[in-house]
């Protein structure tokens, strides 16, 4: 069976790496960079090794490709591209448009086309079938599903294999295929009556994160205002063995996901007269963790910045990843900048980020901890300045929220 994954990046990249032990996979991205390397078998995703892509190459169940007409013979079509927002903070879908006119345009005989990409509730039925039909040459009619991705880059204990995968297709028989095509790879299928369930459930999921992420964000400030130690009081209250969930406070939600997908249940909850003031307000208070992160530094060093060197430690959006989508880290650097401050940043995982490369980790007068990664030394992050402030909980005998 003939599988085409349409991105190849943190989610496309990953469902090819665990599909090609049982299927013949088309990795199709518009970047041809990305497509030249995995070709030669070197992967840009954490959690996909190389040595895995190349075993995959050799053995001829993966090739990456630029050209739409490589996939036309598939029997299956994965999508998954970015759904970010516009400037103006609104869902922006012509990454899938884009998707939907490499599916319409090349795919001639009956497929089952299974969304992977986050979106509200409708994308599937009302936008992705509609579109593929639109673009489409031909009156085939292909299947449809939603299967939302609920891969978290870097970690360990959770993967393709373990985690529980929602699925719903647009008809049954769209729900057997795509049950079919899940279970050679994972575990726990769990299947819901529509797909607007799955693609509702997947929004959810993340603006839970979120908005507990700001409660404790918000919490984090309460508690350095009455003089209480955050940490120990979470740990505290993570005693209670029900009707709790520990999170943590940081300078900020990054990533492609939580920053992001609770904006798209928000659009959809508008369109349709429904509130999302929880959703607005959590937004407010995880942006607005930088500039207070920004003001206690500031209080710490005689109320001025002008002048001093700042070094960010990490600005990855979260630990040993190099992803910085929506990093906290850049608005951070940009509050610094504002104060008259000189900012560098360290961080080796990510290299290169908007120009810049990663300083060394020492001589600042002032290091901020955004995101602490293994493999940064916490004595050498204590060493690097006098005054280092720590955003993570993660480094002990600095300051921190
Ligand atoms: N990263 C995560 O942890 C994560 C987790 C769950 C769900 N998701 C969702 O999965 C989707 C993909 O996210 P990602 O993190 O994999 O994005 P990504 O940026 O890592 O990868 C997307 C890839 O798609 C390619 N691309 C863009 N437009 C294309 C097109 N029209 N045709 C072919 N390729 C195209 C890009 O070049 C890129 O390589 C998003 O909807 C995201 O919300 C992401």
């Amino acid at each position: 069976m003939k599988v085409a994954i349409i991105g190849q990046g943190y989610v496309g990249l990953t469902i090819a790496a665990f599909a090609a032990e049982f299927y013949e996979v088309i990795g199709f991205d518009k970047n041809s960079k990305v497509v030249e390397k995995l070709n030669q078998g070197i992967s840009h995703i954490e959690g996909v090794e190389s040595s895995l892509l190349t075993k995959w190459i050799t053995q001829g169940n993966y090739v990456a490709t630029t050209s739409g007409s490589d996939i036309s013979n598939s029997d299956i079509v994965v999508i998954a591209v970015p759904t970010p927002l516009t400037k103006d903070r609104k869902p922006d879908l012509s990454f899938i448009e884009s998707a939907c006119r490499t599916i319409g345009e090349n795919i001639e005989s009956s497929t089952l086309v299974i969304n992977e990409s986050t979106s509200f509730p409708g994308t599937v039925r009302n936008y992705i079938k509609p579109m593929i039909e639109k673009y489409s040459n031909s009156q085939t009619q292909h299947l449809y599903a939603i299967s939302p991705e609920r891969v978290d880059p870097g970690r360990g204990d959770f993967n393709q294999k373990n985690t529980p995968r929602l699925y719903s297709g647009l008809t049954p028989e769209a729900t057997i295929r795509t049950r079919d095509f899940y279970s050679k790879f994972c575990d726990n299928l769990v299947e819901v009556s529509s797909p607007e369930v799955a693609e509702a459930a997947k929004l959810f999921e993340n603006t839970f994160r979120q908005v507990n992420i700001a409660l404790v964000n918000e919490f984090a400030q309460i508690s350095n205002a009455l003089g209480i130690d955050v940490y120990e009081t979470l740990s505290a209250a993570n005693t209670k063995p029900y009707g709790f969930m520990k999170f943590t406070p940081s300078a900020g939600v990054g990533g492609h996901c939580i920053p992001v997908d609770p904006t798209y249940l928000a659009a959809i909850a508008e369109e349709h007269g429904a509130p999302s003031s929880f959703i607005r307000l959590a937004n407010e208070v995880n942006l607005e963790m930088s500039k207070y992160i920004v003001k206690r530094v500031t209080d710490d060093n005689a109320g001025t910045l002008q002048g001093k060197n700042v070094l960010i430690v990490g600005v990855a959006y979260k630990p040993n990843v190099a992803d910085v989508r929506e990093t906290a880290a850049e608005l951070v650097i940009e509050h610094l900048r504002e104060k008259g401050a000189n900012v560098s940043w360290h961080d080796d995982v990510v290299g290169n980020w908007k120009g810049d490369s990663s300083a060394p980790l020492y001589s600042s007068d002032i290091a901020i901890v955004v995101t602490k990664h293994d493999s940064v030394d916490e004595k050498k992050i204590l060493n690097c300045a006098p005054y280092v402030f720590d955003t993570t909980g993660a480094v002990k005998g600095a300051k921190g929220l």
